[in-house]
């Protein structure tokens, strides 16, 4: 494999298997190198031309021959990669990985691994809360598996609903991103065990940003003009949704204020829903105090002064003009805090030209301690998954390449990680 980082995903039988497809995509986009095993039930939901055609290597699968054995061996397929992933993890993977067995290619090469292993759970709910999955899962805690998800919500099979859906494909790939960043050598640990216990408990212990109260804003914001009218902006909220699904991986506990968008909540993450700038403003301040708060919302600068409260009709009359007032500036107003002010305060700067003088202005101005500046001037950033940022502090610029909106949000956690823990030393 020629890209620099790499992991042996393992696919397992369910039905969010075709989610993995997209897993691959992704990680491709990354310049992470994808080798995969898919097992026999996995082979049921995908089949390893798909796998192999994503993956741009061949699938390996039970059915191998032994001259792959001679060729590569289950040894060196578990040791010739940076992170072992499986998903989706069933209640078998996850039964076999907890005691132990070695009866097939994935079970064998999880045992024989030197690397570190990263599940995505995925089965029925009351596969999840058997006691059987109960006690391995707890045994897979101690083993220090890393784990992604999984979610609550409606199961495929109908009128099935709790936790046991696999964690989304951006979850997984931050996930992936915070596990790399724990391997690089010389570089910070970033994650310790990734997993929600059931009941919703952070079981983040050694979490890059385990203990932490995070914050985040998302989102346009709505500004009613009447009951059916409102003013917005282009904001889709991928940007915020995605540092909130970093943050939680890394083990912190997540508020997110987040204006109208139509992105499923991220796992793990309580989720306020707002619609206008004043309402955002409140949210933000009843989820005080935080170690950590970035502003990733683009809010309203402006609201009407007075919207009407019924429809507005044409009548046949004149036009009445709309006149606006300054919002709150939700930001400013954390940051500039004299009691309560969050550890770190991160606002985002969204300029069409001097990104950097503005972003540098913007960041005295409001007084917060680091700008992530982009220019979304004409470049399809505001909705779109790409992102060039500029990263802002009184010290200087540091300017990251155009990355995945998810990877800009995995590496602005671990940045984020190091600042506060640099701060509390
Ligand atoms: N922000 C905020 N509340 C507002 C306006 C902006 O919290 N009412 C935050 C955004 O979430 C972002 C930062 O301030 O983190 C900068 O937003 P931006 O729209 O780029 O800046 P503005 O303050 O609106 O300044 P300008 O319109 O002059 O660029």
């Amino acid at each position: 494999m020629s890209a620099s980082r790499s992991v042996l995903l393992i696919i397992g039988g369910g039905i969010a298997a075709y989610k993995v497809l997209e897993v691959i995509r992704r990680l491709k986009d990354r310049g992470i190198a994808a080798r995969c095993i898919l097992t026999r039930a996995g082979e049921q939901f995908v089949t390893p031309l798909a796998v192999s055609s994503l993956a741009g290597e061949r699938c390996f699968t039970d059915l191998f021959s032994l001259t792959d054995e001679a060729d590569i061996g289950h040894i060196q397929l578990s040791r010739s990669t940076d992170l072992v992933v499986v998903a989706p993890a069933t209640a078998d993977l996850i039964a076999k990985m907890a005691n132990g067995h070695a009866d097939d290619l994935a079970s064998t090469a999880l045992l024989a691994t030197d690397k570190r292993v990263l599940i995505a759970p995925a089965m029925n709910p009351r596969m999840w809360q058997h006691p059987a999955t109960r006690r391995n899962m707890a045994q897979l805690e101690r083993d220090g598996i890393l784990v992604v998800g999984p979610n609550s919500g409606a199961m495929a099979e109908r009128g099935e609903n709790g936790p046991g859906r696999m964690a989304e494909p951006p979850e997984i790939l931050a996930a992936i991103e915070l596990a790399l960043a724990g391997d690089k050598p010389g570089g910070q640990r970033a994650i310790g065990f990734l997993g929600r216990l059931p009941g919703g408990n952070h079981a983040a212990a050694g979490g890059a940003l385990a203990g932490r109260h995070v914050l985040i804003t998302s989102g346009p914001t709505h500004e009613p003009i009447d009951p059916v009218r409102y003013i917005a902006n282009r904001s889709s909220g991928k940007q915020g949704h995605a540092i909130a699904a970093a943050a939680a991986a890394a083990g912190a506990r997540v508020t997110l204020v987040s204006g109208p968008v139509s992105l499923p909540d991220p796992a793990g993450v309580e989720t306020v829903h707002v619609e206008s700038a004043r309402e955002m403003l409140a949210a933000v301040e009843a989820a005080l105090p935080a170690d950590l708060a970035i502003f990733a919302a683009a809010v309203a600068d402006w609201r009407v002064a007075d919207a009407a409260p019924e429809k507005m009709k044409k009548d046949g009359g004149a036009l009445r003009p709309l006149s606006l007032v300054e919002n709150p500036d939700i930001l400013a107003t954390v940051a500039q805090r004299t009691g309560g002010r969050p550890g770190f305060v991160v606002g985002f700067a969204a300029e069409t030209q001097n990104v950097i003088d503005y972003a540098r202005a913007k960041l005295a101005r409001k007084g917060c301690d680091l700008i992530v500046a982009n220019d979304v001037g004409g470049t399809g950033v505001m909705g779109g998954d790409a992102n060039t940022v500029h990263l802002v502090t009184p010290d200087g610029v540091e300017t990251w390449p155009t990355l995945p909106k998810e990877e800009v949000a995995s590496r602005l956690v671990a940045h984020l990680a190091r600042q506060i823990a640099g701060k509390a030393e």
